[in-house]
């Protein structure tokens, strides 16, 4: 009951308020990383880093053939056995953003797959920002809107309610389209979650195996405990007799 009343008051305060969508990711479902893979080097990589995943790993994971690892996700220059690093220097993106991308491989665990792709859903159009864009559920970012061409261009819709002393304040509660991309809503929601997918999977490349894993360790433990019953009906039957 505590934690039901504490949890959304946690989770808005990461978020300022704005309600997180279910990113609905899936770390098992193979052709979403593969999509995920390839959006994320596509599209993030040319600023941000996932230092701590090789390409060598993500092939591996991922089931792909050392061809479509060259054809699909590595650029030319770049290694097999080379981490996922941006080629823009830290201070160069300082300096044209004014704050640094942050290294992606473990921000689904810092933040939560939900935040994430609620994060790239949620630009909309701000020319009071150096970038001409603002995010809902990170007011003022520094991250440029780099998916409009796919998902389109959006504005924002407030609703005014009174604070604790009965001023009138704006609150930012949803976002409506302004001009189409070249994805449908619903297409852009998969490329969205295709790209946290693999973020997640970068979070925890083990999840899966765990997972698995855990399955053997419960059925081992009811085994056992099935096993120290009867062996305790054993010994008490005598006593009792
Ligand atoms: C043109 C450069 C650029 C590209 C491309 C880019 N980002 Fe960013 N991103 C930034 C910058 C700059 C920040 C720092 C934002 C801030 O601190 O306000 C950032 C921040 C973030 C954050 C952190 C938000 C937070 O709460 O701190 C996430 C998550 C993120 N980006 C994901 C992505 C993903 C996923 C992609 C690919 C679809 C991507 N970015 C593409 C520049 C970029």
């Amino acid at each position: 009951m505590l934690i039901a009343l504490w949890w959304p008051l946690a989770a808005s305060a990461a978020n300022h308020g704005y309600p997180l969508q279910d990113a609905g990711t899936d770390v098992s479902n193979l052709a979403s990383l593969q999509r995920g893979a390839r959006n994320f080097v596509n599209y993030c990589l040319g600023c941000h880093s996932a230092r701590y995943m090789r390409y060598s790993q993500v092939a591996e994971d991922l089931a792909l053939t050392e061809n479509e690892l060259h054809d699909n996700l590595m650029f030319t220059g770049t290694r097999v056995y080379d981490p996922m690093l941006s080629s823009m220097p830290v201070e160069q993106a300082r300096a044209w953003f004014g704050n640094a991308p942050p290294d992606l491989s473990l921000i689904v665990r810092s933040r939560s797959a939900d935040y994430v792709y609620t994060y790239l859903k949620s630009f909309y159009d701000d020319p009071s920002r150096p970038t001409g864009a603002n995010n809902a559920v990170l007011p003022q970012t520094a991250m440029p809107d780099v998916l409009a061409g796919l998902q389109g261009r959006q504005k924002p819709r407030y609703e005014s309610k009174p604070d604790a002393e009965g001023n009138l304040v704006q609150h930012l509660i949803a976002l409506e389209p302004v001009a189409p991309g070249e994805m449908t809503a619903a297409d852009f929601d998969g490329f969205v979650r295709d790209t946290v997918t693999f973020l997640d999977y970068v979070s925890e490349p083990a999840k899966s195996q765990r997972r698995s894993l855990g399955v053997w360790v419960i059925l081992y433990l009811l085994m056992f405990t099935a096993f120290t019953y009867f062996l305790k009906k054993e010994y008490w039957k005598d006593v009792k007799a």
